[in-house]
């Protein structure tokens, strides 16, 4: 049995730096592991990646490959060229990859190959819908994954459908809820100012009043991509912003395809919508936590929305995380539906639900408890777990 167990983590956008965040935290000083943060550098805007660093207390990556941005067979094979570099060097005993981006999947499948003991945390999550980037990197990286951390229990059901030993799959919440738990009361606290287009300044609770405003998010290729789709959405954002004032921090993807299509001028018309970069996480959560309601098509805000008790509206025909539906203040809906859910809200009847299972600040401690016992077992550095 090793002593100390040396554990790649590998963070490559946004939405895996709230989970590697509070891992890092936890596995840093423990005497059995030596852990090495590798950024991929998929995203690497300053508001994209740096300032997560800064504001999560993440340490600085030990390596960054960075690949930047390209199409998925060039991004992906980028990470894998430059990751089999990093592992060759580096020799680790384990990778541990998160979420479902083209980072996920790229390290996963390099480290597989040189026989390095895989994890997944948020294993098993699945949208059935296959025209998503993200459930293609959910399948790869789950079918050659030997150890699975999920959030939620139909993530486990998906696993052991797929085949997957009931022994390799731990359930342990959610280390995006580790992140918003460990954060929240310094983002209440924070002194928000948002600059919006024409570079006016809103600052929350004095020009913007909690509970009187929605924040909006959107980045799906299903959405942004095609023009119709963006032209479609517009729509709603202008119908929805002479109801009530709208914060659209806007994401690099969708600001690139509202230039690209010419519909910049359409959306500074809309005299409620505050079109901004995206924003701080800290800002971000004080921002969501003292809205009336949400709107978006991402991942993790559905989550955090979910624990905040926040109603979310969520524009996308699936979603692979339904327990912030049966459970949570998730709602599905189409862009013809948004008005009238827009109205009940307003009137006081949004969607509330109740905190899942274990999305209760104490997944990493739950993840580095069991990597301790996993790394004492000596089936774990055979072929059989
Ligand atoms: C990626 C993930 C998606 C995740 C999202 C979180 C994949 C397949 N997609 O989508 O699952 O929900 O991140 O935000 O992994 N860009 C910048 N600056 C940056 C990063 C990107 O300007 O720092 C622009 C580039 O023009 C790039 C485009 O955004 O081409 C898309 O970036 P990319 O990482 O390919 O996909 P996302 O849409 O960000
Ligand atoms: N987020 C942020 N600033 C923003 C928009 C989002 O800090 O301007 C955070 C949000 O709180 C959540 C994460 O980014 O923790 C979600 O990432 P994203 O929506 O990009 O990706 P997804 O979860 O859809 O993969």
């Amino acid at each position: 049995m090793k002593s100390n167990i040396k554990i790649i983590l590998v963070a490559g956008a946004r939405p895996n730096f709230m989970k590697i965040a509070p891992l890092m935290d936890e596995l840093y000083g423990k005497k059995n592991f030596n852990p090495v943060l590798v950024h991929t550098g998929q995203h690497y805007d300053e508001k994209m990646s740096d300032l997560f660093f800064k504001q999560l207390g993440i340490p600085e990556p030990d390596i960054n490959l960075e690949v930047g941005s390209a199409s998925h067979a060039v991004q992906t094979a980028r990470i894998m060229e430059r990751f089999e570099k990093v592992c060759v060097d580096e020799k680790p005993d384990a990778v541990l990859v998160v979420g479902d981006v083209n980072s996920t999947a790229a390290c996963v499948l390099v480290a597989s190959k040189l026989q390095i003991k895989t994890i997944h945390y948020e294993a098993g999550l699945r949208s059935n819908d296959r025209s998503m980037p993200e459930e293609i990197n959910r399948m790869v990286t789950d079918a050659i994954c030997d150890i699975f951390f999920t959030t939620s229990v139909d993530a486990d059901e998906n696993l052991i459908n797929e085949g997957k030993k009931q022994e390799k799959i731990f359930m342990v919440g959610n280390l995006m809820i580790d992140s918003l738990v460990n954060n929240i009361k310094i983002a209440r606290d924070l002194n928000v100012e948002i600059i919006g287009q024409n570079g006016k300044n809103y600052v929350l609770g004095q020009d913007i009043r909690a509970g009187q405003y929605g924040v909006m998010t959107f980045h799906r290729p299903s959405n942004v991509d095609k023009n119709e789709d963006l032209e479609k959405l517009l729509d709603v954002w202008g119908m929805i912003s002479k109801k009530i004032t709208l914060f659209f921090p806007i994401h690099p993807r969708t600001l690139k395809n509202i230039k690209a299509f010419g519909l910049e001028k359409r959306i500074e018309s809309f005299p409620n919508l505050i079109l901004c970069e995206p924003v701080g996480y800290l800002e971000f959560l004080k921002l969501v936590s003292e809205s009336k309601f949400v709107l978006t098509d991402s991942g993790g805000i559905q989550e955090e929305t979910t624990y905040l008790n926040i109603p979310c509206l969520t524009i996308r025909s699936n979603t692979e995380r339904p327990v912030t539906i049966w459970e949570g203040s998730n709602k599905l809906i189409k862009t013809q539906d948004v008005e009238d859910e827009i109205d009940l809200i307003l009137k006081g009847k949004g969607k509330k639900g109740k905190t899942p299972k274990f999305w209760d600040g104490k997944s990493a401690n739950r993840i580095v408890k069991i990597l301790e016992k996993l790394i004492k077992n000596e089936r774990f550095y055979s072929n059989n777990i």
